[in-house]
């Protein structure tokens, strides 16, 4: 499939960023590099990550229509860092410019119940899952998709929030309230639990003209429900790498993606690839990209979204990164003494349990 290409703005103009943290500082700094600058939109951009290297930053709510009118109307397009943008503040924002991703990625990418049947329809497998209004709905859903199982908030989880594993039908109610059940707007899905040989997730960047490129599948390793490592390329066979690859193409085509999308997957014993979720920005297991290859995923979010050809791919080194979570960071004297280590910070003040505050890159050579 092709579109259209977009217009191409030329370096000088300014990208509009939809949410603060540090996904939007390291696009920001890639924009930079290329003479563009950036301008963050968030409740919480003061003193934030990505306003930190930003020319601007306007801090508003996501419902503030005159601010986000104003916002638009000084960028010469928008992007976003955070997938869970309200879709109206996006509808908003597009009658004074455009962006990208746009509104039918994000309602596909906010929802698991939607995303899953997105990914279900091109015919690409997933655990087997059932919508759960209730704790009855939870299970009866245990009773169909087996005993482990995960169920978990349809909107708004990160980092293993918003979860609940069960085993066997009894834990239904508790379950249920573990998630939030019952309170307003809170609907859930129950997964069946995916006893993988590893996690890998495959970052596709996408023009508006269609054209692709894809980083190899990586290897992901969670702790407490965070991403820990991310090794790079994944040790999976040829078979696996290329059935991951051709998935996350598959999906950013049928999306019409403009931008870098990321789809996370579950590899069975078997090889087999199923997807678990999808995230349509810069992804944290994207981070090695930065000092591993040619251009680096940041780059390619901003040559998507400028109407620029996307870069090149190309690997100098295989890579393992390692995130610095919380207290993590109190370790960055001997970090930056350690030979090799690339070291990237963020710029948050507070380092609180779970928060991720930096990550370090290490090369080693190509297998
Ligand atoms: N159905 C499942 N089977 C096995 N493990 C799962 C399943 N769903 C989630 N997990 C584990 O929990 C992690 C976080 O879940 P995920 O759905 O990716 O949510 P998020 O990253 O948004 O918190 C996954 O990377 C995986 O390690
Ligand atoms: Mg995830």
């Amino acid at each position: 499939m092709t579109g259209t290409p977009l217009p191409r703005l030329a370096p000088g103009s300014t990208i509009g960023m939809l949410g603060a943290g540090q996904l939007g500082r390291m696009t920001a700094l890639a924009a930079a590099r290329l003479g563009y600058t950036t301008h963050v939109y968030a409740p919480d951009a003061a003193d934030s990550p990505a306003s930190q290297v930003s020319a601007a930053a306007t801090v508003a709510d996501w419902d503030d229509l005159d601010a986000l009118e104003r916002f638009a109307r000084s960028v010469d397009v928008v992007t976003l860092e955070w997938e869970n943008v309200p879709v109206a503040t996006v509808e908003h924002l597009r009658r004074f410019t455009a962006v990208h991703p746009g509104p039918n990625v994000l309602s596909v990418a906010q929802d698991r119940i939607a995303e899953k049947s997105f990914v279900n329809a091109l015919g690409i497998a997933t655990a087997p899952w059932r919508p759960a209004g209730s704790a009855d709905d939870v299970a009866r859903a245990v009773a169909e998709v087996g005993p482990r199982c995960v169920l978990k908030s349809t909107r708004l989880g990160y980092d293993g929030k918003g979860q609940a594993r069960l085993d066997g039908g009894d834990g239904a109610a508790a379950a249920w309230a573990a998630i939030g059940g019952g309170k307003a707007g809170v609907e859930g899905i129950v997964e069946g639990f995916v006893t993988f040989a590893c996690e890998v997730s495959v970052i596709v960047a996408r023009g508006g003209d269609g054209a692709m490129v894809a980083y190899p599948a990586v290897e992901n390793r969670h702790k407490d429900g965070i991403l820990d490592v991310t090794i790079a390329p994944a040790r999976v066979t040829p078979e696996t790498a290329a059935e991951a690859d051709r998935v996350a193409r598959r999906i950013a085509e049928a999306l019409d993606l403009v931008g870098v999308l990321a789809v996370e997957m579950f590899v069975t014993p078997d090889g087999a690839v199923l997807v678990n979720e999808m995230a349509p920005r810069p992804h944290n297991s994207g981070h090695w990209t930065m000092d591993a290859c040619a251009s680096d995923q940041f780059e390619q979010l901003v040559r998507a979204v400028c109407g620029l050809p996307l870069g090149s791919v190309e690997r100098v080194a295989d890579a393992e990164m390692t995130n610095l979570i919380g207290d993590d960071v109190l370790r960055w004297p001997e970090l930056l003494a350690e030979p090799g280590a690339r070291l990237h910070l963020y710029g948050k003040a507070e380092a609180r349990p779970g928060r991720k505050m930096g990550h370090v890159n290490r090369l080693v050579p190509r297998r």
